[in-house]
């Protein structure tokens, strides 16, 4: 059982295409990380919830996108990846804000962050302003699609090592066992005050049973003393002045649709993602 938190306001965090966001702004590499965050989502909930100067912390950083967007506003980034490969591509996108002269500085760790206070140094513990993040969303996520010569291919949709702890594979009850370690752990790094800012989306295991991932996080975070301020949509898709929506999903997202819809299932296409805002009081 899940507690209920209305959605109060929208975030237009879509209006141009993910990749255009990120153009001139990330390294070309960072296409290959399976589950980004929109570079105006993470902008957004930064400037915010946060000051010039502040710690933002972002226990499972991936590409790097909280960490890049915190430079860029000035703030102090720090993040951590259990993948070696994901934090050195944070870490490239990292030295590239700073060659684009975003004025705030920010550090990678590689490890499993169900162990964070073992890995941030000990001056971080009480100071950081903003905790902003998302979880991985289960082995198989979003990634590219590309067209070959003899067709349409998906590539870079799933995390690397299976083996690493990556809790993109570890099924549903020990992602959440494995956030609320990671949400409890923060806790403890944030100052008092402190907001910790969560985007993720509802999930579709088999085509017909839908997880409310949302909901769930949102139970996780309030049992290890974190309290609900907020919960927004941040757009996948863009709104028009008439507003009209321009879905930016890609053809595979549509064929599952319609795939669900032929089977009676009626589905629509993602159009947000929940963005749940909580404090340490
Ligand atoms: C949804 S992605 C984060 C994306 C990131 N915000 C960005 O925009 O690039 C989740 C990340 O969590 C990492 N991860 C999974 N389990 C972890 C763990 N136990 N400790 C630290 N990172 C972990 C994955 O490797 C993945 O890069």
């Amino acid at each position: 059982m899940t507690d209920a938190l209305p959605i109060t306001s929208v975030w237009l965090t879509c209006q141009i295409p993910a990749r255009d966001q990120r153009r001139g702004r990330y390294v070309r590499q960072t296409s290959s990380h399976p589950a980004k965050m929109l570079p105006h989502l993470a902008a957004h909930a930064i400037s915010s919830y946060s000051e010039p100067g502040d710690l933002v912390f972002d226990p499972m950083c991936g590409a790097g996108t909280t960490l890049v967007e915190a430079m860029h506003l000035g703030r102090r980034g720090i993040g951590i990846d259990i993948e070696p490969r994901y934090a050195a591509l944070a870490e490239a996108n990292i030295a590239f804000a700073a060659s684009k002269g975003a004025t705030g500085t920010a550090a990678v760790i590689t490890g499993d962050a169900t162990g964070l206070l073992d890995l941030v140094p000990a001056s971080v513990v009480g100071r950081v302003g903003l905790v902003l993040t998302s979880p991985p969303y289960g082995r198989g996520t979003h990634g590219l699609v590309q067209t070959t010569s003899t067709g349409m291919r998906k590539r870079n949709h799933h995390y690397g090592d299976r083996e690493s702890g990556n809790l993109a594979y570890a099924g549903w009850s020990r992602l959440l066992d494995g956030f609320a370690s990671i949400l409890a752990a923060s806790y403890h790094l944030l100052r008092p005050g402190g907001t910790v800012v969560i985007t993720c989306r509802p999930v579709r295991r088999e085509r017909d049973d839908l997880i409310d991932l949302p909901g769930e996080l949102l139970t996780t975070a309030r049992s290890v003393g974190l309290t609900a301020v907020q919960r927004c949509a941040a757009m996948l898709a863009a709104v028009r002045d008439d507003g009209q929506i321009v879905h930016r999903a890609n053809m595979f997202a549509l064929m599952a649709v319609r795939r669900s819809r032929d089977d009676g299932i009626p589905v629509h296409l993602l159009a947000h993602e929940d963005v749940l805002i909580l404090r340490r009081c």
